[in-house]
């Protein structure tokens, strides 16, 4: 008999807390919450990324699909170029990211749930349903719109959009969030920190 795979929150944020970048407990929390909520009925699911950075968003969905969704894939989109920050304030450019990707979604053990998409958002090409839409690329208006425009058409009606950085420093993605919620059907289902999780109902 296999070890059965269990879903242990703590554990994964101790992992997650090894790897450079800026979620924080209670925001990976929320995604590993969105993460079990969108495979909930079983089969096959699809998650994406935009914006990994050194993984680790990444391995908390993976870790997440490992335990309870073994068929479903995370697609983690981006260039790897090094470049964070917002079009409309400041960017900062550091050095390129993708080795350090490889190896600490290597190290952590989910390589086989995750699959790197080395482009920018919106030259990704793209044609399958989407389950779950975590949006943490540039945090300007226009770049997180055009994230969410470009894979807004694949998501399927029990969808789940998460932004990052929901937050009074980057304006840009207050002012589109609740451009969503306001215009477009969306509503907030959840928040924590910066982590606001969007899904379409009343
Ligand atoms: C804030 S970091 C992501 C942090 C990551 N989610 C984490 O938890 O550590 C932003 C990332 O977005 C990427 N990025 C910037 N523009 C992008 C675009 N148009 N499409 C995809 N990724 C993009 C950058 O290369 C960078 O690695």
């Amino acid at each position: 008999m296999t070890t059965p795979d269990l879903l242990r929150p703590l554990a994964i944020l101790a992992a997650m807390r090894d790897i450079p970048g800026w979620l924080e407990d209670d925001e990976a929390e929320l995604l590993i919450a969105a993460a079990a909520h969108v495979t909930r009925g079983g089969g096959a699911r699809r998650l994406v990324e935009i914006g990994s950075y050194q993984g680790r968003s990444t391995i908390v969905l993976a870790a997440t699909i490992r335990a309870l969704s073994p068929d479903s894939r995370v697609f983690a989109i981006d260039p790897h170029e090094g470049t964070v920050g917002s079009a409309d304030a400041r960017l900062n450019h550091g050095s390129p990211t993708f080795d350090a990707f490889v190896a600490n979604i290597a190290a952590a053990g989910v390589a086989a749930f995750v699959e790197p998409v080395r482009s920018l958002s919106y030259e990704a090409r793209w044609n399958d349903t989407i389950d779950l839409l975590f949006i943490d690329g540039l945090h300007d208006r226009f770049n997180v719109e055009r994230d969410y425009r470009h894979f807004a058409r694949f998501l399927n009606p029990d969808a789940i959009v998460l932004f990052h950085d929901y937050a009074a420093y980057y304006p840009g993605v207050v002012a589109f969030v609740d451009t969503l919620v306001a215009q477009e059907g969306w509503s907030i289902a959840a928040h924590a920190g910066s982590m606001v999780m969007l899904y379409r109902g009343a």
